[in-house]
């Protein structure tokens, strides 16, 4: 997959950066910088293109995901965070996801897949991603979410399913609230580094 890797200081996390609909590689990389400027950077682009947007997976409109697409582009990225941990020689066992909407999508369809995926993830405006699934054991895992009161792609309720979801599978999640519809705003990422240095 195309990406960025960009090496930190030793022995620290990695952060898996996941951009939006229509993005790249590049998107995240300040958010990167908010988060934890000390870490590795994986910053990947989605393989799909929509009308010449990337894209992490297909869908059939707008919220409506084409799941066997999904269920496919998930297994392709989960391993290649693990070969990309090979070539680069980072710890996968500290890898923290932090995605932007499709990318967020992605990073919890990964969660909603495999037991403890990563050492934490930051999800900014994520909506559930498969429905009627039995989840992995996540048990302490630490999740943020970013979510808007007013967010008309992820609404409060696909938000509190998602809450609810996680945290039956063990999860450990922080729900941050804005009112700035589904934008990624300076604050809201503010929030996800307190919260990022108080866990790691
Ligand atoms: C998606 O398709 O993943 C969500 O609708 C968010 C987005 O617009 O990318």
């Amino acid at each position: 997959m195309k990406h960025i890797f960009k090496q930190g200081a030793e022995d620290g996390h990695t952060l898996l950066l996941l951009h939006g609909t229509g993005g790249n590689e590049h998107d995240l990389l300040s958010l990167a910088s908010i988060i934890d400027p000390s870490a590795n950077i994986l910053s990947i682009r989605g393989n799909v293109l929509e009308n010449g947007m990337p894209r992490f997976f297909r869908r059939l409109a707008e919220g409506v995901f084409d799941e066997e697409d999904l269920k496919f582009r998930t297994k392709e990225l989960y391993d290649f965070i693990g070969e990309a941990s090979k070539t680069y020689s980072f710890n996968n066992e500290k890898v923290i996801a932090a995605g932007y909407s499709n990318g967020a999508n992605i990073a919890a369809s990964i969660l909603f897949h495999y037991s403890n995926p990563f050492a934490g993830a930051i999800l900014h405006h994520p909506m559930v991603p498969l429905r009627g699934m039995k989840l992995p054991n996540l048990t302490g895992v630490p999740v943020f979410i970013g979510a808007g009161s007013n967010d008309p792609i992820c609404t409060p309720q696909e938000t509190n399913e998602l809450e609810q979801h996680l945290t039956e599978a063990g999860a450990d999640v922080h729900v941050h609230w804005e009112q700035q519809g589904h934008q990624l705003t300076g604050t809201e990422a503010e929030a996800a580094a307190e919260w990022y240095k108080k866990i790691f």
